[in-house]
């Protein structure tokens, strides 16, 4: 139904005002958090000291953009040419995530230059991007080594030990992984794994798990 035009102004104020409400009660839902300054110190911690000038972050499952928003915020703060990848198929009957969840998502963050979000799934991903993103800054540059990932997509052990070695092998000294709900897959494996790669133990927490390359591979 269209409004006559006198209260069009009027929706539209109201419209504004209850989609601020909204971005208050996520502000909130950070606040209160679920061991999100896990996440917020793995930014802080990772470095990246051989640079061809770029830092990539990348977060695998966005859902409403919690996650990625704090990876954003921190690594604007922390990098220059800072890029974020976010990877989530949404709409995706598996995965049963609406794309109503998406538009939000993409309107929530749209002032983040810095943030690309791929909709596919994390194999997806791994298959069309496996020689790295690029990004167009006057010419373009491959972005293929990643400072900070953090893991909330799939929660099958074997889902999340393909995404690890994936990582594993485009991480660099300074790299953090944080791992979201590690209690739901078998995590001593993922840390035995990440160690051969030189990662060693961050922060573990009741829900996530954090984890620092400090050298080079050693199996
Ligand atoms: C727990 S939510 C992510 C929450 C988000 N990281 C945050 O901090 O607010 C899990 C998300 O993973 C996505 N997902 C599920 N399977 C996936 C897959 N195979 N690849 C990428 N994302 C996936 C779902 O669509 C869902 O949006």
């Amino acid at each position: 139904m269209r409004l006559p035009y006198q209260f069009q102004g009027l929706w539209l104020y109201f419209a504004k005002y209850d989609r601020k409400i909204k971005i208050k009660e996520k502000d909130m839902r950070i606040i209160k958090g679920v061991e999100y300054e896990l996440l917020t110190e793995a930014v802080q911690s990772s470095y990246k000291e051989e640079t061809n000038g770029y830092v990539l972050t990348c977060e695998i499952g966005v859902h409403e953009g919690n996650g990625s928003q704090i990876m954003l915020e921190e690594g604007r703060k922390k990098f220059q040419n800072f890029h974020h990848l976010g990877i989530d198929p949404y709409g995706n009957i598996q995965a049963g995530v609406s794309n109503k969840v998406k538009w939000n998502t993409k309107k929530d963050l749209i002032d983040y230059l810095e943030f690309h979000l791929l909709e596919m799934a994390d194999t997806e991903y791994m298959d069309k991007y496996r020689n790295g993103f690029i990004i167009y800054d006057e010419k373009p540059h491959l972005l293929n080594r990643y400072t900070c990932v953090h893991f909330d997509g799939p929660q099958r052990t074997t889902d999340v030990l393909r995404e690890v070695m994936f990582f594993c092998h485009r991480a660099h000294l300074g790299t953090t992984f944080c791992f979201n709900d590690y209690k739901r897959y078998k995590m001593d494996i993922i840390v035995n794994l990440c160690s051969v790669y030189g990662f060693r133990v961050l922060n573990k927490g009741r829900r996530r798990y954090s984890l620092i390359k400090e050298h080079g591979a050693t199996g």
